[in-house]
C-alpha cells in the first residue's frame, strides 16, 4: 500500500431529517482495494457521493493527496483523478465500445470534435491495460452486463484515475465474471491506484479486499485489514447483532394450503407437481434456464399455465391472468422489484396500500388516517428503515426497498406468497429478517414458495426443494437431507 490518497474527517451529511452519515472518518491509500460495506441505508452511496463531489458534506473536511479541499465538487474530484462506476455504469448502449471509452476524455478535456482513430486507439489501449479482450467496433448495447462494466473500468482508465469507486459491481456478475473483475481491479492496484468497492457478500470481500471499512447507520463501526476479520466480527459489526439463523422447521401439519398437478406452459417448463402443508416453506431452484422463474410468472398469472391444475385449500381454481391471481389471494414479489413490484416515485405509504387500496373505503371516502397508521405499523413490524410512511421509495435503500415490495403484498392478508429472488441485492441483516418474515408467515398457514438460486437460503429457509432442470421438474427433495455442495451438484449434474 502506498501513500494516504484520500483523508475524510468527521463527514456528516442529512437530508432534512435524515441523518445519513454521522461523523465518518476514512483513508484510502495508493495501491489499496479497500472494501466499504454496511447494511443497506447505512450510509455507503452518501459517503461515496461526497467523495466523488456529488454531495456536500454538512459537516467536515476532505483532504486529497494531503490538500484539504473546502468544497468538492464533482469536476474537481474528476480532476484529481477520483471516478465512480454507479450500478448502471452510466453507458450510451447506442455507441460503440470504442466510442464509450473515449467520449468522456473528450468531454472532460474539451475537445470540441472527436478524431474516431484516435479513440479507437485509446479504446485499445485501455483495454490492453486491464487485460480486457473487446471488439471495440461493437454496440455497447450488444454486451453482457459484465462487458459493459469493462467498458465503464476502461473509461476511467483512460481519465487517469488515481482512486476508482465502484458501486455493488458485482451484484449482477455470475462467478465467473466476478472473478475477472477481481483479477482487473488487481491489475490496476498494481498500477498504484486506489480502488474503493461497495459490496455486502462477505465471500467476495474477503476473496479481495486489503482493507475494509463498516458502516452501520451513517457511523463508522470499524476499519482494519481484512485479516482482521472474522465471518461473525464482520456480521456483528455490520448489523449490530448476532444474527443466529437456525433452518427453518415446520411444525408438521396435514392441512393442505396449494397443490398444483402437472402444471405447464409451452416453451417454459412442463409437468410440474407439488403440494404446500401449512407451515411449508417451498424452494424452488435450478440453473438460469431450467425455468424456474417461469413458475412463479405462472402462478401469478403473468404468463399463465396452458396445462395441469391449481388447486387453493382444496379447491381448483383457474389463473389466467394477475387479477385472477390477486382475487384468489395470490401475492408475488418479482425478482426485478425496480421495474416490475414499485412506483419508486410515490410514497412508501402508497406502495404499501397498492394492491389493497379497497380496504381503506369508508362509506365512499378514502380512510388516509387507516393507510398511514398500517403503512407504519409494516415499516416496523418488516423493520424497514424509513422515517415516516411519507418519503418516496426512490430515496429508500435497495434493502429498504424490497421489504416494502413484501409489505405491500403482506397487506393484503395473502393466501400463498410466491417470492422470486428475495434477498438478491439485500445485506447480512435485511436478508435475516426477510427470512424471519417468511417463517412468521408460514408458521401463520400461509403458503410460502421461495424461488432463488441462492444454495444456502434455500436450505435454511426450505423443508423442501424443487429442482428445475431443462423446464421439467428434475427432483423434489428433503432440505434436511442435502448441504450446499450436494444441492450444487444436483443442479447441473
Ligand atoms: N437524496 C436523498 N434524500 C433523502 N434521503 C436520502 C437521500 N439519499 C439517501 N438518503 C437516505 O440516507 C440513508 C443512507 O442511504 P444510502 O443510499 O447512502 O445507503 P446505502 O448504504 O448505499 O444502502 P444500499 O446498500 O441499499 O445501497 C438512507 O436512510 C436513505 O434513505
Ligand atoms: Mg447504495
Amino acid at each position: 500500500m502506498g501513500d494516504i490518497f484520500l483523508e475524510l474527517k468527521d463527514i456528516h451529511k442529512s437530508f432534512g431529517g435524515v441523518q445519513a452519515l454521522r461523523g465518518v472518518d476514512l483513508t484510502i491509500r495508493s495501491g489499496e482495494i479497500h472494501c466499504l460495506a454496511g447494511e443497506n441505508g447505512s450510509g455507503k452511496s452518501t459517503l461515496i457521493k461526497v467523495i466523488s463531489g456529488a454531495h456536500h458534506p454538512t459537516k467536515g473536511e476532505i483532504f486529497i493527496e494531503g490538500s484539504r479541499i473546502p468544497r468538492l465538487n464533482p469536476i474537481d474530484a474528476i480532476a484529481h483523478g477520483i471516478q465512480v462506476i454507479y450500478q448502471d455504469f452510466a453507458v450510451f448502449p447506442n455507441l460503440t465500445v470504442a466510442e464509450n471509452i473515449a467520449l468522456n476524455r473528450a468531454v472532460t478535456t474539451g475537445a470540441k470534435w472527436m478524431n474516431w482513430e484516435n479513440a479507437r486507439k485509446l479504446a485499445l489501449d485501455a483495454m490492453e491495460q486491464i487485460g480486457a479482450k473487446m471488439d471495440p467496433d461493437l454496440l455497447v448495447e450488444n454486451l453482457s452486463v459484465a462487458n459493459r462494466q469493462m467498458v465503464a473500468i476502461c473509461r476511467t482508465i483512460i481519465n487517469e484515475a488515481k482512486l476508482l469507486i465502484l458501486d455493488e459491481p458485482t451484484a449482477s456478475l455470475t462467478a465467473n465474471e466476478v472473478d475477472k473483475l477481481n483479477a482487473i481491479l488487481r491489475r490496476l492496484k498494481n498500477k498504484g491506484i486506489a480502488v474503493m468497492i461497495v459490496n455486502h457478500k462477505v465471500d467476495e470481500i474477503f476473496e479481495i479486499a486489503e482493507r475494509l471499512t463498516i458502516l452501520r447507520n451513517g457511523e463508522k463501526i470499524s476499519t482494519g485489514l481484512v485479516g482482521e476479520y472474522d465471518r461473525k466480527r464482520f456480521v456483528r459489526d455490520l448489523t449490530g447483532r448476532e444474527l443466529l439463523s437456525s433452518g427453518y422447521v415446520p411444525l408438521p401439519s396435514d392441512e393442505e394450503i396449494f397443490r398444483v398437478e402437472h402444471l405447464g406452459r409451452k416453451g417454459a417448463f412442463e409437468d410440474v407437481s407439488f403440494t404446500l402443508r401449512k407451515g411449508d416453506v417451498l424452494g424452488i431452484t435450478g440453473l438460469l434456464d431450467s425455468g424456474r422463474g417461469q413458475i412463479g410468472d405462472a402462478l401469478f398469472g403473468i404468463a399463465p399455465a396452458d396445462s395441469g391444475k391449481i388447486y387453493l385449500h382444496g379447491e381448483e381454481i383457474s389463473i389466467r391472468s394477475t387479477e385472477d391471481a390477486v382475487k384468489q389471494k395470490i401475492a408475488y414479489v418479482p425478482e426485478d422489484r425496480l421495474t416490475q413490484g414499485l412506483f419508486l416515485d410515490r410514497s412508501i405509504q402508497d406502495n404499501t396500500i397498492a394492491a389493497s387500496i379497497k380496504k381503506y373505503f369508508r362509506s365512499g371516502r378514502l380512510d388516509e388516517s387507516a393507510m398511514y397508521q398500517e403503512t407504519a405499523e409494516w415499516i416496523d413490524r418488516i423493520g424497514c428503515v424509513a422515517p415516516s410512511p411519507e418519503p418516496a421509495v426512490r430515496t429508500l435503500s435497495g434493502g429498504n426497498a424490497q421489504k416494502i415490495v413484501i409489505a405491500k403484498w403482506l397487506n393484503m392478508n395473502p393466501a400463498l406468497i410466491i417470492l422470486n429472488g428475495p434477498t438478491n441485492g439485500v445485506d447480512v441483516g435485511a436478508k435475516f429478517d426477510i427470512h424471519k418474515i417468511l417463517h412468521n408467515l408460514a408458521a401463520q398457514g400461509i403458503g410460502v414458495i421461495l424461488i432463488s438460486d441462492d444454495l444456502s437460503e434455500l436450505i435454511q429457509n426450505c423443508n423442501s426443494i424443487l429442482i428445475m432442470k431443462d423446464r421439467r421438474m428434475s427432483s423434489l427433495i428433503q432440505a434436511a437431507e442435502v448441504n450446499e455442495t450436494r444441492l450444487a451438484g444436483m443442479l447441473s449434474e
